[in-house]
């Protein structure tokens, strides 16, 4: 969704901009990618790149997670910049391009922060996405319909084809940025941001026989429930699912937003979604089976803005073939030494 003009002086000029955004149907939202077996997904998160960064240092350090994980797709799940400049962003998808592996993103609270627009990014996203349906010059995942009428900038998802028929379906969506009604902090995912889950699900249940699609989700900011789960996990740690040698950690209090919107009220009773992923607090890693959904921090990929030294990398996520869809976990730590 393209940012309201709200400092317009003319009232008609608002109205055009308010009254503009366009109804778009689920299917409108929707990329496609082939499914292969034992799907790998390496999620990255709160990259947070800067103009003032050693950029080169930052990639040598990915590149370690990034060649051990062998990932089919790469999500990177928010706060990717942080007062970074057009060129900072242009390199950073450059560098990604370069990998030679599907990528897709999500923007965090602090994406906004930067010397470009938001939609400013999301354009030129949308336009790498074209370019790798058109020539494959790009391996860019990514679709925001800026005049449509959801809030946020990232809200699309991924069908994961497999014989004509969508196995699972990757949904990203935009937990936005601040709340400055009410109370200030965190913002949550708005009833129209609701709205458009709901009519995703269902539409792609509708279209496979009325049979529910298993999905996952990537945003950037955790649902409040997330101190549901870690509580839940206290009393038992059967319910924690890190690998072996990667201990659950909760080293900070979940930043999650004081409002709840009651989204993971509907993700449950719509009985699709059975993994959600994160980052925002960057010194947790826990994953947490909470009522049969999964709540996954990720692990961060950059030492950039505040972070633990020894939670630095990247987690896999695979997706295995069974009939229930069952995912399993691998978590890769690195340190900066390796690449100085
Ligand atoms: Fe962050």
């Amino acid at each position: 969704m393209k940012n309201k003009l709200v400092f317009f002086p003319s009232l008609f000029a608002v109205c055009l901009t308010a009254c503009g955004n366009k109804a778009y149907e689920a299917k409108d939202y929707i990329l496609k990618m082939n499914y292969e077996s034992d799907f790998r997904i390496l999620q990255l998160t709160d990259t947070h790149l800067g103009d003032k960064d050693n950029t080169k240092l930052h990639y040598d350090f990915m590149e370690l997670t990034i060649k051990e994980a062998k990932p089919k797709l790469i999500v990177v799940t928010g706060d990717v910049f942080t007062f970074a400049s057009k060129g900072t962003a242009i390199d950073f998808f450059a560098w990604l391009d370069k990998q030679q592996v599907p990528w897709t993103l999500t923007f965090g609270n602090h994406d906004e922060q930067c010397w470009f627009s938001i939609d400013w990014v999301t354009s030129y996203l949308n336009n790498l996405n074209k370019k790798r349906e058109k020539d494959h010059s790009s391996y860019c995942y990514f679709l925001d319909l800026q005049d449509d009428k959801v809030k946020g900038n990232a809200n699309f998802a991924i069908n994961l084809m497999k014989d004509d028929k969508v196995f699972e379906q990757l949904i990203i969506m935009d937990s936005n940025r601040y709340n400055y009604k009410g109370y200030f902090g965190y913002d949550y995912f708005h009833q129209d941001q609701i709205d458009w889950y709901t009519s995703l699900v269902n539409q792609t249940k509708a279209d496979n026989n009325d049979k529910i699609v298993p999905s996952l989700m990537f945003y950037h900011i955790p649902l409040p429930e997330v101190n549901d789960a870690w509580e839940a996990a206290k009393n038992d740690k059967s319910l924690i699912l890190n690998p072996t040698g990667s201990e659950a950690q909760e080293n900070e209090k979940p930043c999650n937003p004081l409002y709840n919107s009651g989204f993971y009220k509907v993700i449950k009773e719509l009985g699709s979604t059975h993994g959600m992923y994160f980052g925002h607090d960057h010194i947790n890693n826990f994953i947490i089976n909470y009522e049969g959904i999964h709540f996954g921090y990720g692990i961060k990929a950059t030492d950039r803005v505040y972070a633990d030294d020894s939670l630095l990398g990247g987690r896999v996520i695979t997706l295995h073939d069974d009939e229930s869809h069952s995912l399993t976990y691998e978590d890769y730590y690195h340190t900066y030494k390796e690449v100085m």
